[in-house]
C-alpha cells in the first residue's frame, strides 16, 4: 500500500478547504461547521482533506467529528488517515470520554477504532472504564479480548484469564484470550496478578489451538510450576506432533534448572522424535549437556525433512555449530543429516564453515565447490549459453534437494524468501546467474540483506526483514516462515554481511546439469517456453486420483468436494510456460502400475470480478472432463460458465488411461490462485 502522506502533511491540498479558517483557536471553533459536512462528503477525497484538517484543531469535537467518518464507507487510504487524526486528537478525545461528553453507545465501530488506533498506555486509560459497561461475551465478540492484550493492566488480564479458565468462553475465543495474554507477556511483560496454575486445565484441552496457546502463555510466563504439566503434555499417548512440538519449544522458552531437568528425562523419551527436539531445546539451555543426544540425533535421524529442522533449531544456539563440529565422530552421520546440516549451516545468513567441514568429512561427501573465480564464472556461463538444455534445466531447479523453489517464485507461485525470478534471465546477464547461484554472498540484492538478532537469553535469530513495528521486529527467515521477536529481548541486532541464500546448493550437480540449470535461468521471461509473465493461465494445481478402494467405500466422488487441505490432495506448479505434463502428473499422484486408477483430477481456483460469462480453454486429450463448483461443464476445448463474483473451484477430471501429454487451463476472464 502507498499511502500519499506528503500532500497532507505539506498543507497545501488543505489551502482549497480552510481558506479563511484561522488554524490553531480552542473549542467550539466555527471551523468546525464546514468540516462537520466535509467530512461526510460524497467524495472519498474530500473526506480525506478534511480528516487532515481536523487532526489541526485539538479539541473533542473535532475527534467526535473525525470519527464520524466512519459512517461513509471506507479505504485503506482513508483508514490510515483517521489512524492519525486519532492519534493527533487522542488526548481532547480520551478527556471527553472518561468526562462522559463522548459516549460510545451507539458509536461502538467509532470506539473500536479509536481503541485500536490508540498507542497502548493511551487505551489503557480508558480500556477499564469501557469494560465495565460491556461484559466480554461467549464468542467474543468485538475486539476486547484483543485490546486488552495489547493494553489492559494486570487486572483486565486476570478477568480474561478467569473467563477463559471458568469456560466462559467458546473454543475460537478461549483461543484468542490465551494469545492475547501471550502477547500481553511477550510485548510488554504484562501478566495477571493470580497464579499461572491456573491455566493447566487448558493445557490439556482436547482442542489443538487452545493447548497451542496455552503452550506458548507458559512459555511467555516462564513459570516453573507449569513445567510438570508441559512434560504431561509431552509424553501423553493422544498429543497431536504439533502440540507435542510446541510443548517442547515452551520447555525451551521457559528455561530455569526445572525445565532444563524435564528436558533431561525427555532424552530417555521411546520415541525418536522427543529425543531429537528434545536434545535440540536442551542446547538452548546447556549444550555441554545435550552434546551427547546431539551426537545420536546425527546418527540415527534419516529423515532429511526432520534433519533440517533440527538444524534449522540447533543452529540458533550462539556457538552451536563450532561445539558440534568438534564432538561430530570422524564416520557414522548418516547421510540425511549431513545434506540437511550442510544446506543449514550455509542459509539464513550463516556461514558455519566447522560444521560444514565436519559434516562433509563425517558422511564422507565430496568437499566444497572450489571458490569460483571470475574466470569459471565466465567460462560456465559461455558453456551453458552453448550446451545447456533449460528444458531439462527445469526439472532440475524443480528438484526438492536444491531447495530453489522453497525459496523463490516464478509466475507468482513458489515462496518469497528470494527475489521473484519470472524475468531474471531477460534482465541479467548469463555470468550474472552464474555468479549469483554459486556465490550467494558476492553481491547480495538489494532489499535482501540478512538480519541477525540476538536475544538476551543467547538466542539467534536470522533472516530478512518482513516488518517492524514499534515493539517487535519480525523476520522472514530462510524456511519461508515468519519469526517476531520483541524487541525488548534484544540484545543485538547486526546487518549480516551473508545471504539468505545458502552456497554449495549445487554440489550434488554434475558440470552438464549445472549447465542445464544455467540455461534455464538465462532463459527465463524471454519470449517462448520460459515466460511466466503472461497471466490468464492456471500455475498451481492440487493433482488427486481415485482407487478401487474409493469406489467399495461409496468415496468415489471425493476430489468433487474434499478441501485443498485434503491429505489426498497433491500441490504442484506447472511448468513456467502453463502447463502440466503427463509424466509430472504420474510422478506427483505417484501412479503405480499396480493400482487400478479409476480417476485422475487436477484442480485449481478462479476468482472472477464480477457476475457473469466466464470462458474457460482446456488444452487435455480425449476423455478430459471440465467440472465448475461440482458441476460438469464440459470437456476439452473452449466452453462458457455463468459465475458470480467470487473464487469458484475447477477441477479436471483425467481418464487414467489417457492421460494428456500437456494439459492447460486458460481463462481471460478471472485470476487463478498462485498457492
Ligand atoms: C534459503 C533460501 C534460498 C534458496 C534455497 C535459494 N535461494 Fe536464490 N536467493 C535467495 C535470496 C534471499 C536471494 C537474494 C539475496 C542475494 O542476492 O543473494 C537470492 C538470490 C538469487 C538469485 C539472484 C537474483 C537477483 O535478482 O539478483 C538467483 C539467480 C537465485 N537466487 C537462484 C537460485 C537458485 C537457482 C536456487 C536453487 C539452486 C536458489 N536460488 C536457492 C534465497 C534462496
Amino acid at each position: 500500500m502507498i499511502f500519499r502522506l506528503h500532500t497532507w502533511r505539506s498543507g497545501v491540498c488543505l489551502g482549497a478547504l480552510l481558506v479563511g479558517l484561522n488554524l490553531g483557536q480552542a473549542a467550539d471553533d466555527p471551523r468546525l461547521v464546514p468540516l462537520s459536512r466535509l467530512v461526510q462528503d460524497d467524495s472519498p477525497k474530500v473526506r480525506l482533506e478534511a480528516l487532515r484538517a481536523l487532526a489541526k484543531i485539538p479539541t473533542a469535537e473535532s475527534a467526535a467529528l473525525a470519527l464520524s467518518v466512519l459512517d461513509r464507507p471506507m479505504d485503506p487510504t482513508l483508514d490510515y488517515a483517521l489512524w492519525l487524526t486519532v492519534n493527533d486528537l487522542a488526548e481532547p478525545w480520551i478527556a471527553a470520554l472518561q468526562a462522559g461528553t463522548w459516549k460510545p453507545e451507539g458509536r461502538e465501530k467509532q470506539l473500536e477504532f479509536a481503541l485500536k488506533a490508540l498507542k497502548p498506555d493511551q487505551a489503557s486509560r480508558v480500556l477499564s472504564q469501557v469494560l465495565a459497561s460491556r461484559p466480554l461475551t461467549r464468542d467474543g465478540q468485538g475486539p476486547w479480548i484483543e485490546l486488552i492484550g495489547a493494553a489492559g493492566s494486570p487486572r483486565e488480564l486476570q478477568q480474561l484469564m478467569d473467563q477463559a479458565v471458568a469456560g466462559g468462553f467458546d473454543n475460537p475465543a478461549t483461543g484468542r484470550a490465551l494469545k492475547a495474554l501471550g502477547e500481553a507477556a511477550r510485548l510488554r511483560k504484562a501478566r495477571p496478578a493470580g497464579e499461572a496454575r491456573s491455566v493447566i486445565p487448558l493445557l490439556r484441552s482436547p482442542d489443538e489451538t487452545i493447548q497451542i496457546e496455552a503452550l506458548r502463555l507458559a512459555s511467555q510466563w516462564k513459570d516453573p510450576a507449569l513445567v510438570t504439566a508441559v512434560v504431561e503434555v509431552v509424553n501423553a499417548a493422544g498429543t497431536r506432533p504439533s502440540v507435542r512440538s510446541t510443548a517442547l519449544e515452551s520447555l525451551r522458552l521457559m528455561g530455569g534448572k526445572e525445565s532444563q531437568a524435564a528436558l533431561v528425562g525427555l532424552l530417555q523419551s521411546t520415541d525418536p522424535s522427543v529425543r531429537r527436539s528434545a536434545a535440540a531445546a536442551l542446547s538452548y539451555l546447556d549444550l555441554n549437556a545435550a552434546l551427547p543426544a546431539l551426537v545420536a540425533v546425527t546418527q540415527t535421524t534419516t529423515d532429511e525433512a526432520a534433519a533440517l529442522e533440527f538444524w534449522r533449531s540447533v543452529l540458533g544456539v550462539k556457538g552451536a555449530g563450532k561445539r558440534i563440529a568438534e564432538a561430530l565422530p570422524e564416520q557414522g552421520i548418516t547421510p540425511a543429516v549431513a545434506r540437511a546440516g550442510l544446506r543449514a549451516g550455509r542459509e539464513g545468513g550463516r556461514n558455519e564453515l566447522d560444521l560444514v567441514l565436519a559434516l562433509t568429512k563425517g558422511a564422507g561427501l565430496t568437499g566444497e565447490s572450489g571458490a569460483a573465480g571470475a574466470e569459471v564464472i565466465k567460462d560456465l556461463a559461455a558453456k551453458a549459453q552453448a550446451k545447456g538444455d533449460p528444458y531439462r534445466g527445469e526439472w532440475i531447479y524443480r528438484r526438492a534437494d536444491l531447495a530453489c523453489v522453497s525459496c523463490h517464485a516464478i509466475g507468482g507461485v513458489g515462496a518469497r524468501v528470494g527475489p521473484d525470478m519470472t524475468s531474471i534471465g531477460a534482465s541479467a546477464p548469463p555470468d550474472y546467474l552464474v555468479e549469483a547461484v554459486l556465490l550467494p554472498n558476492a553481491k547480495i540484492k538489494e532489499g535482501y540483506h540478512s538480519l541477525i538478532l540476538t536475544t538476551k537469553d543467547g538466542t539467534e535469530y536470522t533472516g530478512t526483514l518482513a516488518r517492524e513495528t514499534p515493539q517487535e521486529v519480525i523476520l522472514r527467515t530462510a524456511a519461508g516462515t515468519e519469526q517476531a521477536v520483541a524487541k525488548a529481548d534484544l540484545e543485538k541486532r547486526e546487518q549480516g554481511t551473508l545471504s539468505l541464500m545458502p552456497g554449495g546448493l549445487l554440489d550434488p550437480l554434475n558440470e552438464q546439469e549445472q549447465l542445464d540449470l544455467f540455461a534455464f535461468l538465462s532463459r527465463l521471461g524471454k519470449p517462448g517456453d520460459f515466460d511466466a509473465a503472461q497471466g490468464g493461465v492456471a500455475r498451481y494445481w492440487r493433482l488427486g486420483q481415485t482407487v478401487h478402494t474409493d469406489a467399495q467405500a461409496g468415496q468415489e466422488q471425493w476430489p468433487l468436494t474434499a478441501p485443498w487441505t485434503d491429505k489426498r490432495w497433491a500441490a504442484t506448479p506447472a511448468l513456467v510456460k502453463g502447463v502440466l505434463t503427463k509424466g509430472l502428473i504420474d510422478e506427483v499422484t505417484k501412479a503405480q502400475a499396480w493400482t487400478a486408477r479409476l480417476g485422475v483430477y487436477a484442480g485449481t481456483d478462479l476468482t472472477v470480478p464480477k457476475d457473469g460469462p466466464v470462458r474457460l480453454r482446456l488444452l487435455a486429450g480425449p476423455g478430459a472432463e471440465l467440472w465448475v463448483d461440482g458441476q460438469k461443464l464440459g470437456g476439452a476445448g473452449e466452453s462458457t460458465a455463468q459465475l458470480k463474483a467470487g473464487s469458484h473451484r475447477i477441477l479436471v477430471k483425467l481418464d487414467p488411461k489417457q492421460v494428456p501429454a500437456e494439459l492447460r487451463l486458460e481463462s481471460p476472464d478471472g485470476s487463478f490462485s498462485l498457492n
